[in-house]
């Protein structure tokens, strides 16, 4: 009896014996014309982009590419490289494994916000500085940290008014960035001041460009993999295997004997 196997869709791409297509382009083309944030940007919308937007997705990649060793995801693509030194993709799936809201995800849940703050300012007819005020109230009331700002290093993250001010020169600034400017204010009038960190810059552009809220993280997730395998390289070829070793201190109970 034949078994039937229903194939796979995908509108990304495909491959023949001769030829290999991303979004109906070919991919001899796209390599002889186009730039790699043009194909980030064509994967992930379908269609390419124009000199603008193509100028932003260029430096967000940039922007998020590497923030020294210590950031989490170096570190742990670090750590894995030292105590591993048979699979350097294993060093970089570590580095990628410590991305989270915490580090380098808040994108998706900022563009969350973003688009759930301009839905309530469309809806309730009111202002987009007061959703932004209403939105830090309603985190204030349960306690939760506002995604996209505060840095644990920079007390003005220096890459967020470069972006800004690419998409106001680029004709592509909008709500999303409004928006972000609205909440930073109210956050310094109603909590402290908190600067828009990278991942709330990249979520405002993102949220105008159209792209869905699980880009903020991807973006992240394409960008900061060129500085992992930089990160591991490194590793092995400078350093020792094993020598890291964390100091930690022991606040436990002192040595004791078995009763
Ligand atoms: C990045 C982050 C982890 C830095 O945290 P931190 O070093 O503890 O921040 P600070 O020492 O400057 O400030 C601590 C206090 O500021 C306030 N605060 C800091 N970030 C805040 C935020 N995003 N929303 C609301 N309040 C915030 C809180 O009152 C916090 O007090 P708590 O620890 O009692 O909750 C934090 O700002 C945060 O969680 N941001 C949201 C997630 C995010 O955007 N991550 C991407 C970072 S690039």
């Amino acid at each position: 009896m034949a078994i039937s196997v229903n194939p796979w869709r995908t509108a990304i791409a495909n491959s023949y014996d001769t030829g290999i297509w991303v979004r109906g382009y070919d991919v001899v083309s796209l390599m002889q014309q186009k730039s790699f944030a043009d194909i980030v940007f064509l994967l992930h919308q379908g269609r390419l982009p124009g000199e603008n937007e193509r100028r932003l997705i260029d430096a967000i990649l940039v922007s998020v590419a590497d923030h020294g060793s210590g950031a989490p995801s170096c570190a742990t693509a670090r750590l894995a490289a030292s105590g591993n030194r048979q699979s350097l993709s294993a060093a970089v799936a570590a580095g990628i494994l410590a991305i989270g809201d915490e580090h380098g995800g808040a994108g998706s849940a900022c563009m969350e916000m973003i688009a759930a703050g301009l839905d309530l300012a469309r809806t309730q007819s009111i202002s987009i500085e007061d959703a932004a005020g209403r939105c830090i109230d309603d985190a204030r009331k349960n306690g939760a940290r506002l995604p996209g700002l505060g840095h644990r290093v920079h007390s003005k993250d220096p890459r967020t008014d470069v972006l800004f001010s690419m998409a106001r020169d680029g004709g592509v600034a909008g709500d999303g960035i409004a928006f972000m400017r609205a909440l930073e204010s109210a956050a310094r009038e109603k909590i402290k001041p908190l600067p828009i960190n990278i991942d709330g810059a990249l979520a405002a552009i993102l949220h105008d460009l159209g792209f869905p809220p699980p880009f903020g993280k991807l973006v992240f997730i394409i960008g900061r993999v060129a500085g992992l395998t930089a990160e591991v390289a490194e590793e092995y070829m400078r350093e020792k295997p094993m020598r890291i070793r964390i100091p930690v201190e022991y606040d436990g109970v002192p040595p004791r004997e078995i009763e």
